[in-house]
C-alpha cells in the first residue's frame, strides 16, 4: 500500500489569487487544469474560497491533473507564493460614483497587497482590479518591491479583444491574428492597427479606415459592451486567460512579449506611471520595456492615455491620505 506520506513532495510554483470571485476562481482552474501552477485562493469571504478549492480539487477526479489548489481566509496559507495576483475588490454599482470605487478599491488593493507581500517577499506581482493601472501603482507603491516586479494586466485581454473582432471581420482563423493594444485600460486604450496583423500582413492592407476605425471603438468599449449583456458583473473567462499566460510566461521563463501595465523611467516620455507597453515577461517580472516606433499621432494617444492614468492616480492618493486620517 501507497500512504499519502510516502508519495514524493517536491517543490511546485505556486500562485496565490488574492480575490475568490469570476476572474479570481476561473483563473485558479485555469492554472490547475492547464498544469501551470498550484494555486492558494483567498478572499474574505469565509468558506467561499473553500468551497471553490474543493470544487475545483474534485474536477481533477475527471480532469486527472494533479495541482494542488488551497482555499483560505489567512494570508500565512499563501507562503512563498511565486505570483501574486490581486483580483479583490468590488465593481462599481449603480449610483457609486468614479471616485467611491477609486477610494474602496484602492483602500482593499493597498491593504490585500501589504498583507499578501509580507509572506512572499520575493514574488512576482500582477494587478487585476480596476481602475487597472491606477491600482497597480498603488499596489508598487506599498509592496516595496522593484518595479520590474510589479505590473497590470489589461493590453493582453485588450489584444485578444481586437483579435477577435478582426477575426469575426475578416472571416479568417483567430490563431493567424497578433493585435496590440497599448495604453491605459479605459476608453483612451491604443489599439495599433498598424501593428496588428494577419499571418504578418497589417490589417491597413485589409480593411478600410472606417472598418478598422469602427473595430478600434467596439475594443476600447470592450469591457462596458460585456457588463451591458450580462448585467449583472463583468467579463471574467477572457481576462482569466489572459492573466494566465502572463504568469505562464513567468513562471516558465518563456520571456513571452506582451503587452502589460508597467512602470515607466523615460520611456516613450513618459515616468512614473504604469501604463500598458509592450513588455518582456520572463522569471523576474518585467524583463524588458519594449520602445516601438510610434506615429506623432499613435504617441500623442498614447500621452492622452497615461494623462488621465495620471489624474487618477493623483486623485486615488489624496482619496487613500484622507480615509488613513480619518481612521
Ligand atoms: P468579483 O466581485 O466577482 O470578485 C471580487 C472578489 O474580491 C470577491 O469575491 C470579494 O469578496 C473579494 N474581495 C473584496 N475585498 C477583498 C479583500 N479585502 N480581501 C480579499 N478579497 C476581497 O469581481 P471580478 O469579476 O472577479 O473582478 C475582480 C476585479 O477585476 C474587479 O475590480 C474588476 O473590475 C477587475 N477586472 C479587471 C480586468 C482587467 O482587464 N484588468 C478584467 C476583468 C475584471
Ligand atoms: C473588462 O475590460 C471590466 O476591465 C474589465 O472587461
Amino acid at each position: 500500500m501507497l500512504s499519502p506520506s510516502k508519495l514524493p513532495s517536491c517543490p511546485s510554483s505556486r500562485v496565490a489569487v488574492i480575490g475568490s470571485g469570476n476572474v479570481g476562481s476561473t483563473l485558479a482552474q485555469r492554472l490547475a487544469e492547464k498544469n501551470i501552477a498550484d494555486v492558494v485562493l483567498l478572499d474574505v469571504i469565509a468558506g467561499r474560497p473553500q468551497g471553490l478549492a474543493l470544487d475545483l480539487l474534485e474536477a481533477r477526479g475527471v480532469e486527472r491533473h494533479n495541482r494542488q489548489i488551497l482555499g483560505t481566509n489567512n494570508y500565512a496559507d499563501t507562503i512563498n507564493s511565486d505570483v501574486i495576483v490581486i483580483t479583490a475588490g468590488v465593481p462599481r454599482k449603480p449610483g457609486m460614483s468614479r471616485d467611491d470605487l477609486l477610494k474602496i478599491n484602492a483602500k482593499i488593493v493597498t491593504d490585500v497587497m501589504r498583507q499578501a507581500i509580507a509572506h512572499s517577499p520575493h514574488a512576482v506581482v500582477i494587478v487585476v482590479t480596476n481602475p487597472l493601472d491606477v491600482m497597480t501603482y498603488l499596489a508598487w507603491q506599498v509592496s516595496g518591491l522593484p518595479a520590474h516586479q510589479v505590473m497590470g494586466m489589461a493590453g493582453v485581454l485588450d489584444s485578444a479583444r481586437f483579435q477577435t473582432f478582426v477575426a469575426m471581420e475578416l472571416g479568417v482563423s483567430i490563431a493567424d491574428i497578433n493585435a496590440t493594444v497599448m495604453g491605459g485600460h479605459g476608453d483612451l486604450m491604443v489599439p495599433l492597427p498598424r501593428y496588428t496583423t494577419v499571418s504578418g500582413i497589417p490589417i491597413t492592407e485589409l480593411m478600410d479606415r472606417t472598418t478598422i476605425e469602427r473595430l478600434v471603438e467596439r475594443t476600447r468599449n470592450g469591457g462596458a459592451e460585456i457588463v451591458e449583456l450580462m448585467q449583472t458583473g463583468s467579463a471574467y473567462f477572457a481576462p482569466a486567460s489572459s492573466v494566465a499566460l502572463m504568469v505562464e510566461s513567468i513562471l516558465f521563463n518563456q520571456v513571452r512579449l506582451l503587452p502589460v501595465a508597467a512602470y515607466l523611467q523615460g520611456q516613450y516620455g513618459l515616468k512614473d506611471i504604469f501604463v500598458g507597453v509592450p513588455c518582456r515577461l520572463g522569471c523576474r517580472g518585467v524583463e524588458t520595456v519594449l520602445e516601438i516606433q510610434l506615429s506623432d499621432s499613435e504617441l500623442a494617444d498614447l500621452h492622452a492615455s497615461a494623462r488621465s492614468v495620471r489624474q487618477n492616480i493623483d486623485r486615488a492618493q489624496q482619496l487613500l491620505a484622507e480615509t488613513n486620517a480619518n481612521v
